[in-house]
């Protein structure tokens, strides 16, 4: 197997998360971390022998060893190192959101398209087995006509006024929060499994901190479940959403609906979504993700559990241990490295190539999705998504 040289750039928690990933897929090898922690990137590159580690991600750019990047850094470096990768001829795995507007999403979406540069983001739970085998069985009509779909992604990690993280700025994060972090996962997922895209929102976003005590020290993404009051802190103005109400139409007139909130006490990653058919219905949660619910009017429903044997065989690739063995977050991002390494071993350009993960050109359409919601929910109408 051709081994494929990469870097990684963020130290945080997903520049953890890639390298861990990648690590389990073999065929990459990855020669270099950047970030502006230095400490946290010497002591990630030391656990998983990197050789480089830069604080400039421009070097990553001059090496010409190094085929492609994973950019896992705040939302509004997206934009620039993405660019500098699309330039230097890097093929990306970029985090979501792919940048923090349409505009940019739209430049950098031209530019990998002239380049042939193999381009993804990490939507990374379309990878569980059980969301394959969802997209798979719609596909091929066991659900019927699709009548409406529903669901939510609530989260508790800003929950008090004392959580704080750079995702609360709009300088850094961008103008939405929790519609662009979390809601985003949410409406990739259901048009990747429908296969229908979101045409036009009507949304009713709000944010129930104003204001919000933010450290004079940064705190780590996700880190702390109690209010800690050891950090003197400012209180500072917040002018993005903790959650929202969205109701949509898909582009055949179909409708769904979905709740997103950062500030629901006691839902950890609680991502759901429900596909009613005209034949039977599915339910899939995250935070149980080895079980999809079927649901029938004639008869009991089911429960599927995740077992390669059961699943279509498009879908039980994903699935790399028997029934009964849970498979998890961390299987999402292996799964889709392991399709993206393997469209850049091939030299194709990704262009003419079928894909499962999603590129830059759903990373463009998300950004527009999200700025309708926000638009929506400013104006109070219905905005359509072109
Ligand atoms: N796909 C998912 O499930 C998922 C989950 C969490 C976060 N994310 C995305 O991942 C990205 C990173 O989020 P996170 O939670 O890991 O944040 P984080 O704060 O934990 O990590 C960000 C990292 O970027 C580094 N960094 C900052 N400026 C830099 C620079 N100029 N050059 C190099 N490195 C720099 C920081 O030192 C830190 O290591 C965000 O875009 C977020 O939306 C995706």
């Amino acid at each position: 197997m051709k081994i494929i040289n990469t870097a990684v750039v963020g130290s945080g928690f997903m520049g953890a998360a890639h390298i861990e990933a990648l690590r389990r897929i073999g065929g990459v090898n990855i020669k270099a971390i950047v970030s502006d922690d230095i400490p946290a990137a010497k002591s990630i590159a030391e656990k998983y022998s990197i050789a480089e580690v830069y604080s400039d991600y421009k070097k990553v750019m001059e090496d010409k060893e190094i085929d492609a990047i994973h950019n896992c850094t705040p939302n509004y470096l997206h934009f620039e190192i993405n660019k500098a990768a699309a330039e230097a001829g890097k093929h990306i795995i970029s985090e979501k959101p792919l940048t923090t507007n349409a505009a940019d999403s739209q430049v950098l979406t031209d530019l990998v398209k002239k380049n042939k540069l193999v381009n993804a983001i990490n939507f990374n739970y379309r990878f569980y087995p059980l969301i394959q085998h969802a997209k798979r069985i719609i596909e091929k009509g066991e659900l019927g006509e699709i009548y409406m779909v529903h669901g939510h992604y609530l989260q508790d990690w800003l929950f008090y006024k004392t959580d704080y993280n750079w995702r609360l700025e709009p300088e850094i994060s961008g103008a939405s929060r929790a519609v662009a972090d979390i809601g985003s996962h949410w409406c990739d997922m259901i048009q990747f499994i429908t296969g229908m895209k979101i045409k036009k929102v009507f949304a009713d976003i709000f944010t129930i901190h104003n204001t919000r005590l933010k450290p004079k020290q940064a705190v780590e993404t996700f880190k702390g479940k109690e209010i800690d009051t050891s950090f003197d802190s400012d209180e500072v103005k917040i002018n993005t959403e903790d959650g929202g109400n969205i109701i949509f139409q898909f582009e055949n007139g179909r409708r769904g609906v979905f709740t997103v909130s950062q500030v629901s006490a006691g839902r950890k990653n609680s991502f759901e979504f429900g596909i009613d058919g005209s034949k039977k219905a599915i339910k899939w949660n995250q935070e149980e993700p080895n079980q999809l619910w079927l649901g029938y009017r004639e008869k009991a429903n089911e429960i599927l559990i995740k077992d390669p044997s059961l699943l279509d065989p498009e879908a039980s690739r994903f699935a790399h241990y028997p029934g009964g063995h849970p498979e998890g977050y961390p299987d999402g991002p292996k799964n889709l490295f392991m399709q993206v390494y393997e469209l850049i071993r091939s030299g194709k350009d990704p262009q003419n190539e079928k894909k499962v993960f999603a590129d830059f050109e759903d990373g463009l359409y998300e950004n527009k999705i999200i700025e309708a919601i926000i638009k929506s929910s400013t104006e109070e109408r219905w905005i359509e998504i072109n």
